[in-house]
């Protein structure tokens, strides 16, 4: 460990289960010396597993549904009060379709649950920022980072309507991002991680397919969720200061690579 977060305090949306990317990286931020405050909804807090991460990382735990202003503007206050001062970094790790939940098809998808994975997985990212940025709640020089995946920018069989969630996200990193360094040095960025193997990750379509493909199309392998974590406390970090607006890839090489031998030759035995 490098101290690398020693003295800063943030918050971390969106641990479920020690399968989470947010648990691994509350693990790893606690490890760097952050405190932290966890939250996720009343509902993911009865069935998860919050109260032993909270435990093992001396966090304080305070639930908010994340599309709830009030719950957010409740969420900061008591975060800025247990903190006794600014937040220097938070983490959005908050994905949820019902549409995908329910394997309704892309092109025969139900508006209303649009409208909800919209909320929950994109609209909750700009509440977040708006009541952090009008609250003045973020320490200079902080930083904000939401989770994403490379269906935002291209076309993937299964990830239905969160693939437009995503695109969303990724756009008010950049919209917000614009507001936030000017305001104090706070940077803002997306990371698109590769394939994971947790409760939202599952519950795409075809996922465990896309798993194993996009393992042999990258040349470094699928990021795991560990992998992700420590990528993202250097993202929290001050070895990042200048770095904002970005969509940072962390998929082991998979959104520059065009074909790699081995897809090629499974591709050939296949025919
Ligand atoms: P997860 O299922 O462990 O986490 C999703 C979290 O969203 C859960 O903790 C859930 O309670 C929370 N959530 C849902 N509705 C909410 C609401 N209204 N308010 C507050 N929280 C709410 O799954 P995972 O994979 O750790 O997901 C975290 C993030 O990583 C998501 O944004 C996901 O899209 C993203 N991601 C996941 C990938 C994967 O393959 N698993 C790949 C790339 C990005």
């Amino acid at each position: 460990m490098y101290d690398l977060l020693k003295g800063k305090k943030g918050i971390i949306f969106g641990a479920l289960n020690d399968r989470s990317i947010a648990w691994k990286v509350a693990q790893r931020a606690h490890a760097e010396g952050a405190r932290l405050v966890l939250t996720n909804t009343p509902v993911s807090l009865r069935l998860g597993q919050l109260q032993a991460l909270a435990e093992e990382c001396s966090a304080k735990i305070v639930a908010a549904d994340a599309t709830s202003m009030d719950d957010l503007n409740a969420l900061v206050e008591q975060s800025l009060e247990h903190f006794g001062g600014k937040i220097d970094f938070v983490l959005h790790s908050i994905g949820m379709s019902p549409n995908v939940r329910k394997s309704i098809p892309y092109e025969d998808i139900n508006y209303a649950f649009m409208q909800k994975t919209i909320d929950i997985s994109a609209l909750s990212f700009h509440k977040m920022m708006n009541v952090l940025y009008n609250k003045d709640a973020m320490a200079c020089g902080g930083s904000i980072v939401a989770l994403t995946y490379i269906a935002g920018e291209r076309a993937f069989p299964g990830y239905s309507d969160m693939a437009d969630a995503k695109a969303m996200l990724e756009s008010v990193a950049r919209g917000f991002g614009l507001k936030f360094g000017r305001k104090c040095g706070v940077r803002v960025n997306t990371v698109s991680q590769s394939p994971t193997l947790t409760t939202a990750g599952e519950g795409i379509a075809g996922m465990s397919d896309m798993y194993r493909y996009a393992d042999k199309f990258s040349p470094l392998g699928n990021a795991s969720a560990e992998d992700c974590a420590d990528y993202v406390v250097t993202l929290f970090s001050d070895l990042t200061r200048k770095v904002t607006m970005q969509n940072l890839y962390h998929d082991g090489g998979f959104s520059a690579t065009g074909l790699t031998e081995e897809v090629l030759e499974a591709f050939s035995r296949g025919l």
